[in-house]
């Protein structure tokens, strides 16, 4: 089947650089092997440098729920409460398989486009001390909400004795994320969102306490216990067969984070998302998330009355190459959503505002497309800095 490059601004999976893509033609090789031992042990000093963490960072051959799995199965024993922030699709579906493996959710519920107030999730904690672990998820993909507040959630865990678990599958990189500082016993990576590499590998950094804790009360998983992984990390091999290929491709995609500096990127992303927001409130569309909640790698905005989101975005794809997507669940048909994660230049942002403008003007919205290019072009000047 023949594909055709088109600008996939998906909040992931996203564009992946050729340099990353072409080495995974790289040869097979033995993965108990001196080369192997080599990938690994580079993959292990860039992933803790990024995670912030004297801890070991395991990398799981799945797509990130797979990780969200393993904190679960690692964690959660039948009849385990555990206290999960409900804000959208993401995090309710992490609460599900909290419940699918036989545990007891607490939810602290809010509604999509904002999130729960610390002091909610901490009465939340303070009523339910036996609970096992906080499980948040610090970007929830759905609305595009990021959880401003998850530093002092991990202060609440570490007060109470709990275990915190991030589901940063959709953000690291692209925002802030000290794991350590932040008291974080386990910090999930999806390989395809900022991280610019294909889909299909799970970057999971797990603290002593929880590895301990596995050691005496095994879980109920094989392929996910982290006990495995550490154990193997140790002489830089995976306890099962590494999905090799991404492996690969997640070494030069590290080396080049490493390269430019954690600190630089997350500021591209800031920079990136302030150009999207600005631009769309100029040609008066609503962004879906209230502010200080907003996400720098999702961008979800409001549909003008009248648009219809799949002949909108088979619209902007047809004439533009660019993909975007629509919102799904209760947000199926609200919104629309482009994911400014990885690699972040004026040449993704600009024609993606252009398209999305047009576009608009095609459903026969009136927005003014020159303004809006000319105030993201102003914000973009900020790359030139970083
Ligand atoms: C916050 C969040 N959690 C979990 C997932 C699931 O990841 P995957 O589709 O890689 O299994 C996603 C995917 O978009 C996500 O954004």
């Amino acid at each position: 089947m023949e594909i055709k490059r088109k600008s996939i601004m998906l909040p992931g999976p996203v564009d992946v650089p050729d340099d990353v893509l072409m080495s995974m033609s790289k040869p097979v090789i033995n993965h108990r092997g001196e080369e192997f031992h080599q990938l690994m042990a580079n993959i292990e000093r860039i992933s803790k440098q990024i995670f912030q963490t004297k801890y070991n960072v395991i990398v799981l051959s799945s797509s990130g729920t797979g990780g969200a799995e393993s904190a679960v199965m690692n964690i959660i024993r039948p009849g385990d409460k555990a206290i999960v922030p409900v804000f959208g699709e993401f995090s309710g579906r992490l609460a599900q398989q909290i419940e699918a493996a036989r545990g007891k959710v607490v939810r602290v519920n809010a509604p999509f486009g904002t999130a729960p107030s610390v002091e909610q999730i901490e009465n939340a904690v303070s009523e339910n001390k036996d609970a096992k672990g906080i499980f948040l998820v610090y970007n929830d993909t759905s609305p595009g909400t990021t959880y401003r507040y998850a530093k002092e959630i991990g202060d609440i865990a570490e007060k109470y004795g709990m275990f915190y678990v991030i589901d940063a599958i959709s953000v690291f990189g692209g925002d802030i994320l000290p794991m350590d500082e932040w008291h974080a016993d386990v910090v999930i990576a999806g390989s395809q969102k900022c991280l610019f590499t294909p889909p299909g590998l799970a970057l999971v950094g797990v603290s002593d306490d929880v590895v301990n804790y596995v050691r005496k009360d095994p879980p109920l998983t094989t392929y996910f216990n982290y006990a495995s992984y550490v154990d193997f990390l140790a002489k830089f091999e995976t306890p099962f067969t590494p999905a090799l290929p991404i492996f690969y491709a997640l070494e030069t995609a590290l080396q080049k984070i490493s390269a430019q500096g954690l600190d630089k990127i997350i500021q591209k992303h800031k920079i990136g998302a302030e150009a999207y927001y600005k631009a769309f409130e100029t040609m008066g569309l609503q962004p879906f998330v209230e502010e200080r909640f907003r996400s720098n790698v999702v961008i979800s905005i409001k549909y003008p009355q009248g648009v219809d989101d799949v002949k909108f975005r088979k619209y902007l794809e047809n004439n533009y190459n660019i993909v975007i997507t629509g919102g799904f669940g209760e947000l199926k048909g609200k919104i629309f959503r482009i994911g400014n994660m990885g690699i972040i230049e004026r040449s993704k942002i600009l024609p993606t505002i252009l398209a999305v403008g047009h576009s608009m003007i095609a459903q026969g919205i009136n927005v003014n497309v020159e303004k809006a290019i000319e105030v993201a072009e102003e914000k973009l000047k900020g790359l030139d800095s970083v």
